[in-house]
């Protein structure tokens, strides 16, 4: 079986802890056990596959257990046996009440000594272990990885950093106490290096969004759990990084900007939520402005039933988005929504809009 490998930038150390405790399981018959913590998607699994991938001159089996299938230690056991009989080409049913497969798991890793072909356990979500009845499983098996016979080394991965305290005292006076742990990027710095790092294997959308740093202030929110600074943020909207919402601007209609330029209206005046109802009243209160003026609206004069369409297009092109939990309760002209530009950025991107706009146009995004 190949194993997938993939380079893991920043856990080198994690990286060659983990190759080299299987090493001495399966070059010295030396068992262990270890748990590899880290958020989910930190590279446990990866980290894993890359440690028995660089054991691939070596001779020895490998048995996969996962907490999210194996839901208790029976179904686990049953794939053990499976695992085995594969590995071992052993001839035994799969039937069989609970305590006998135990009972043959046991005997067989038992029956084994130093010079047995060692065994490599992967526990995937071994926290979930920790729920089933009285930790048989992982007592077992960490009970036979602190014996002198069939050499096995136990991995488990988990992302929750609480694993040892909910082990049972029996259980956990078995484990070696040994882990590998992998810390969350502290920096958002960090983050972008690791990220141009792997650039080479980025895919070509990956790159994009990673450019437009728009969306890098959601994902550090996401990462760090708070807003960046106002340094580093004036320096994720630095102007020359808004192309893309710049572009979109760019690219809309006569009606879609008048539009946009009411909702500018209404966050002016404090409504930073808003539905198409005020959004068409902001634009009927442009076009008595121009009356009041003596112009007509001539070529911007539009239907509420045309407006409302291009109001939904600006939706679909992600300048605003939908804010009520309830919208589907009422017409959709009365869904609320926000914007999702601030009233400079409008005000930026059309002074640099590459047609010719109306003058009256003009004037409203320079208010
Ligand atoms: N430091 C890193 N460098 C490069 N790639 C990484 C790094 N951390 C995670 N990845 C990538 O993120 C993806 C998810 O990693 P992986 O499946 O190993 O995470 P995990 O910790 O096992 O997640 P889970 O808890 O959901 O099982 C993989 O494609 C992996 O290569
Ligand atoms: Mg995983």
């Amino acid at each position: 079986m190949t194993i997938q490998t993939k380079k893991l930038v920043g856990l080198d150390s994690q990286q060659n802890q983990l190759n080299e405790l299987l090493k001495r399981t399966v070059s010295f018959g030396e068992s262990n056990s270890v748990l590899v913590t880290g958020q989910k998607g930190s590279g446990k699994t990866t980290l894993v596959n890359n440690a028995l991938a660089s054991l691939s001159n070596h001779t020895f089996y490998t048995i996969k257990l996962d907490g999210i299938y194996h839901t208790d230690d029976a179904l686990a056991l049953k794939s053990i046996i499976r695992q085995l009989q594969l590995e071992l080409d052993l001839e035994t049913q799969t039937s069989g009440s609970f305590a006998e497969r135990l009972e043959f798991v046991i005997s067989t890793l038992k029956s084994g000594n130093q010079d047995t072909v060692p065994i490599v356990f992967i526990v995937e979500e071994l926290d979930l272990f920790c729920f089933h009845n009285k930790q048989i499983l992982l007592y077992n098996l960490f009970d036979v990885s602190q014996s002198n016979q069939t050499p096995i080394c136990v991995v488990g991965t988990t992302c929750r950093i609480d694993t040892l305290l909910i082990l049972e005292k029996r259980v956990k006076s078995r484990f070696s106490h040994r882990t590998i742990n992998i810390y969350p990027v502290a920096t958002f710095e960090e983050y972008l290096s690791i990220a141009e790092e792997l650039g080479s294997d980025m895919d070509e959308n990956v790159g994009k969004l990673l450019k437009d740093k728009q969306s890098m202030v959601s994902q550090y929110q996401l990462l760090n759990g708070k807003y960046p600074t106002s340094k580093i943020f004036a320096d994720l909207i630095d102007v020359k990084n808004q192309d893309q919402m710049e572009q979109t601007i760019h690219e809309l209609s006569i009606l879609e900007i008048c539009i946009l330029l009411s909702i500018k209206g209404l966050l002016s005046k404090q409504h930073e939520l808003f539905n198409f109802e005020m959004v068409y009243d902001e634009y009927r209160e442009f076009a008595k402005r121009l009356a009041a003026l003596g112009k007509g609206m001539g070529r911007l004069h539009f239907t509420k039933s045309v407006a409302l369409k291009a109001y939904e297009n600006l939706a679909c092109l992600g300048l605003i988005c939908n804010s009520s939990g309830i919208a589907s309760q009422c017409p959709k002209e009365y869904h609320m929504a926000r914007c999702l530009l601030t009233r400079l950025q409008i005000r930026n991107a059309l002074a640099t809009y590459p047609d010719v706009l109306p003058s009256a146009i003009m004037k409203w995004a320079e208010t």
